[in-house]
């Protein structure tokens, strides 16, 4: 037997990078798809045939049959939203068991209060940043920042095996409520304070449906390793979101660089042999911060309509612009990234020029290629361009990396040099079959 292979799968830039589609292509060769941060925020689009599906809680191995999908201890759990998706998974076809879906015990739990709490902070925050410095990240409002804050405060926080049981939800909502209806009713918000019989029973409930899949997934997670199952790690959100490493405070409120792997599962490090940086062929954000290489104007437009840059989560447009290698390079670094997955090329076609940036001048004149995770020195940071020839004809139908026109391969040729890494994947459209496999290097 040959010693199995692990891959992780992480966003260089800032989201939407489409992990949801080299997951799914991954899947084929690997038995064990895990999610090890985030939660509801992350949408994972993928398209088989006429179908599209966009899941933001479940790994999208689910789609396909035989494999073990794990959430792990480092993943937000909103059981509702996870539930309404299990459903709508089953309603075309996909059999859900407690075989191809195991949620970790540990895992936190997304109450209606924490969606509460986002959406009024941000409230809070933007009315107060009027004609000053916005102070909003922007969030999802999933619920996603004050889950991990209750987490790392431990008192008040909920973990799914916790609705297993509901008398001992019950007494535990009933304190965590008292305070958590105080706290909302500061933020502004004006509603019948939280209600804990009524949230015990329907957590409870939710806990009921889900029961059969909730399990020490540490535990199960090195066996499957140990029997030589080989793993993929499908990370949510993006390497330049990340608490530690991102645009902090403009970031999300877990790990999702690798870096993330080992504390959300459970498994020493190093977790994967290969890991897989998925950028897009030019940026995007979405919510608030720095964004060196955004572009406010037509060729940011054009991006966006072509590129259908909306979000799978929220529906809001996103802010596009020109490749940021100075950040990709900053991400692949801190994930350790072994080959790069190229997204989105055929949204490059008609134009004729594309920018890369593979520096930044700063305010004192100096000239850097390290990439500045402090969101306020970023602000400062001006990208120093590096024009290259557009490509006119569209690339959609392209069916091998040598078929590119000269300026694609070009283009493609001078990622790879500056980042040092190989492309092994060039993505030409949303489809399985829009897929240009094998590297160059
Ligand atoms: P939160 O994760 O909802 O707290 O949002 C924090 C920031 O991360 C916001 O700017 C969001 O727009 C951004 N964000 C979170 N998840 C994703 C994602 O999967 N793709 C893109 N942006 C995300």
């Amino acid at each position: 037997m040959s010693t199995p292979r692990h891959t992780a799968v992480v966003g260089l830039q800032w989201g939407d990078e489409g992990k949801g589609k080299v997951v799914d292509l991954l899947t084929a060769k690997h038995d064990v798809i895990v999610r090890y941060n985030g939660g509801a925020n992350a949408g994972h689009t993928v398209v088989i045939g006429d179908e599209k599906y966009a899941l933001h809680l479940l790994p999208s191995g689910i789609l396909s049959g035989g494999r073990t999908c794990v959430i792990g201890n480092g993943v937000v759990v909103d059981p509702e939203k996870l539930l309404q998706e299990i459903e709508g998974i089953r309603e075309r076809g996909i059999a859900i068991t407690p075989d191809n879906l195991l949620i970790s015990d540990r895992a936190h739990v997304v109450m209606p209060y924490h969606k509460e709490h986002d959406a009024a902070l941000e409230r809070v925050l933007s009315s107060a940043a009027e004609g000053g410095p916005g102070l909003s990240i922007g969030t999802t409002k999933r619920g996603i920042g004050p889950t991990y804050a209750d987490k790392i405060h431990r008192s008040l926080a909920i973990r799914m095996g916790e609705l297993r049981d509901e008398d001992h939800l019950l007494e535990r909502l009933k304190v965590i409520c008292a305070i958590r209806s105080r706290e909302l009713t500061a933020l502004g918000v004006d509603a019948p304070p939280l209600d804990p019989h009524e949230l015990a029973g329907r957590f409870a409930a939710y806990g009921q449906q889900l029961r059969e899949h909730i399990t020490d997934t540490v535990y199960a997670l090195h066996d499957l390793r140990n029997e030589g199952r080989s793993l993929l790690f499908e990370g949510a959100n993006a390497c330049l979101l990340d608490i530690d490493h991102g645009t902090f405070p403009y970031v999300t409120s877990s790990n999702c660089s690798t870096l993330g792997i080992p504390a959300g599962t459970g498994l020493s490090a190093p977790c994967a042999d290969d890991v897989v940086g998925i950028m897009k062929a030019y940026t995007t954000r979405v919510g608030a911060g720095p964004f060196p290489t955004e572009d406010n104007g037509a060729d940011g437009e054009r991006i966006r309509e072509r590129g259908n840059e909306y979000g799978t989560t929220t529906g809001r447009p996103r802010r596009c612009g020109w490749l940021d290698l100075v950040a990709v390079r900053y991400s692949a670094m801190i994930c350790g990234a072994t080959s790069i997955a190229c997204m989105l090329l055929d949204v490059l076609s008609g134009f004729d020029e594309l920018k890369i940036c593979s520096s930044y001048r700063l305010p004192d004149g100096s000239i850097t290629d390290r990439f500045i995770p402090d969101a306020r020195r970023l602000l400062d940071a001006e990208p120093i361009w590096e024009t290259l020839p557009g490509w006119a004809d569209e690339i959609d139908a392209i069916e091998d990396r040598a078929d590119l026109p000269p300026e694609a391969i070009r283009y493609l040729d001078r990622i790879e040099e500056i980042l040092g890494i190989p492309i092994h994947l060039v993505s030409v459209g949303p489809e399985r079959t829009q897929t240009l496999e094998g590297t160059r290097c």
